[in-house]
């Protein structure tokens, strides 16, 4: 696997993965610990971004401080990538946030798109792609491609399982973005599922398994 994937180890990531992987979790609980894991993965996503400096006058002096250089939109793919947002409006809470809605077709597997919105002036911005899951790829990949599309050229991945085959899929297609994830779990099964998996994030958040 390439230099551009990371997979972010500590235990309290390890235990809130436990939790969603738990089937018994009802999607109250699901929600709010996939919020909380998203908490501790962004302070690893944000690392790198770059600052400014700016003068700051505290109350007793004149100091030097920082601000963020780019622009920061997050995009969470629907609908599971919802549940990944509030997390990181809470510590950028100057970013903008563009949708991408994308379904996987049951049968052949492939990404069908339903909704675009974005801000404007995406060429200027740190993207950050949201989906809990990142099974075969497909919908990643068709998402930073659209977003390609549109001028994006700083772009970062954020899911919290993913297959092999999908991490392939996406350093092979593009090798420029960078991948942030919780675990790499076994492989896919016949449907398409991560194994071991947590099931289909998108229908335990929102509770529409049945
Ligand atoms: C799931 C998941 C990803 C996608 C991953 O969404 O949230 O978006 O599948 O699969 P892939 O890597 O093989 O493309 P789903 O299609 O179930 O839609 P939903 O979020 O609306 O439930």
């Amino acid at each position: 696997m390439g230099n551009n994937l990371l997979i972010i180890n500590h235990p309290l990531i390890k235990r809130d993965l436990t939790y969603l992987r738990d089937k018994n979790t009802p999607s109250s609980l699901f929600r709010s610990i996939l919020k909380r894991l998203t908490s501790l993965m962004a302070f690893e996503v944000t690392k790198d971004l770059a600052t400014t400096t700016k003068e700051v006058e505290t109350p007793l002096e004149v100091t030097e401080g920082h601000e963020l250089k780019d622009e920061i939109v997050l995009v969470p793919i629907l609908r599971a990538g919802l549940g990944m947002v509030d997390a990181f409006l809470e510590i950028l809470p100057e970013a903008r946030v563009g949708h991408i809605g994308l379904y996987r077709d049951e049968e052949t597997l492939k990404p069908v798109d339903y909704y675009f919105k974005f801000p404007k002036n995406l060429d200027k911005s740190v993207v950050i792609i949201l989906d809990p899951m990142l099974a075969t790829g497909g919908s990643v990949c068709a998402a930073v491609s659209y977003l390609k599309e549109r001028g994006a050229k700083k772009i970062k991945v954020v899911s919290l399982i993913a297959a092999p085959e999908g991490i392939n899929k996406l350093t092979n297609e593009h090798p420029d973005v960078q991948i942030y994830i919780a675990v790499l779990d076994r492989q896919l099964n016949q449907k398409g599922f991560i194994l071991p998996g947590l099931g289909d994030a998108g229908d335990r958040i929102f509770g529409t398994e049945n």
